[in-house]
């Protein structure tokens, strides 16, 4: 037996239950993990609200952790015993102790501590893929990320940064504005009190931007849109707002050609060889000092609904971590 955060039906941050898990032992190409640390991602949220829906209830939510080799299954090569490892996304991370595919487990790097390891794989490879993938960014670019405090998006700025960009972010408070600066944000617009279209106008000399990176979805899609220039890039990829209703395409159009997108992690990383890369990647712009992860919050496992209610109330920064 062991102790996991459970969803028994979907809803808010009180149908998350502690409770006893059997976990079982490795079946054919899994092993199974004692985890260290966890990660806490929007994602979570829409799992346990039903927003994404999971393949059957009751679940463990979480997606993302790192962790101890404990036992290794039939079939498993190139592991072993007492390796530590990380992963996302892979639902079920809010346990103590889980079952795992190997093919879906990252070896950690020396340097790369296990808090560390638990508060960037998802959110630092998620940036990874958008400044590289999604839209690849020149340096001389001028970008706009939402939520650039949060935790996706205080990698994107510094990656962005790094990668010659101008960023402008947008962020909810004072506080979070300086937040940003810090990591590299030129512009932070403080977009709950002023219109970030009309500041990005002002920024560009009505130029307008090559890609718009919205993670907040239902509250500023359509005036993201109108952030870009003529052929343009909106990524829309999150939904911290709510989603985003449908839409004709022949919007796209009459705002300038532009290309519309909603990537997701799980496509840019569906691939071994993907998911190898873009973690190397990640553990390279950290291991050079070129991004920083913070990790603001620390909750005991446990106490996972307090952080998924803090999550929500907007009162988190950079990213968050849990402890067993
Ligand atoms: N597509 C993918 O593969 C993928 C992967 C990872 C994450 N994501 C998305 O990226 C976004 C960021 O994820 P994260 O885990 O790093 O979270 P986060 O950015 O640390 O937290 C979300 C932030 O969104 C902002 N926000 C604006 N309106 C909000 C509202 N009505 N309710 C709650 N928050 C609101 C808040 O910042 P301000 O107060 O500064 O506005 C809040 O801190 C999420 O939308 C997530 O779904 C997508």
């Amino acid at each position: 037996m062991t102790k996991a955060i459970r969803i028994h039906e979907t809803g808010g941050p009180e149908v998350m239950k502690w409770e006893d898990v059997d976990v079982g032992g490795p079946g054919e190409g899994q092993v199974r993990l004692r985890q260290t640390a966890m990660g806490l991602n929007f994602i979570d949220c829409y799992h346990r609200m039903g927003l994404y829906p999971l393949p059957s209830l009751p679940a463990v939510i979480g997606a993302e952790a790192a962790a101890v080799i404990e036992e290794i299954g039939p079939g498993v090569t190139g592991l072993t015993v007492g390796q530590r490892v990380a992963y996302a996304p892979v639902p079920g991370a809010y346990a103590e102790e889980r079952l795992i595919p190997a093919t879906k487990l990252i070896a950690l790097p020396d340097e790369v501590t296990d808090e560390q390891a638990a508060s960037m794989m998802l959110q630092g490879m998620t940036a990874r893929f958008l400044v590289k993938k999604t839209y690849a960014i020149q340096s001389g670019d001028t970008i706009l990320i939402h939520a650039a405090a949060g935790g996706v998006g205080s990698i994107v700025c510094q990656w962005a940064k790094h990668m010659g960009a101008t960023v402008i972010g947008t962020v909810g408070t004072d506080e979070k504005a300086e937040l940003a600066k810090a990591n590299g944000c030129d512009y932070p617009i403080v977009y709950t009190r002023e219109s970030f279209k009309d500041r990005v106008s002002e920024i560009t000399d009505g130029e307008g931007l090559p890609v718009v990176y919205d993670s907040i979805g239902k509250d500023t899609f359509d005036d993201s849109l109108d952030c870009l220039q003529p052929l343009g890039t909106m990524v829309t990829f999150g939904n911290a707002s709510g989603p985003v209703p449908p839409m004709a395409p022949n919007i796209l159009a009459g705002k300038g050609s532009l290309f519309l997108t909603r990537p997701g992690l799980v496509h840019y990383t569906g691939k071994r060889e993907d998911l190898v890369e873009t973690a190397n990647d990640l553990f390279d712009v950290v291991a050079n000092g070129h991004v920083k992860v913070s990790v603001n919050q620390t909750y005991a496992l446990k106490d996972a609904a307090q952080a998924h209610i803090d999550l929500e109330a907007r009162k988190t920064t950079g990213s968050t971590i849990f402890l067993p």
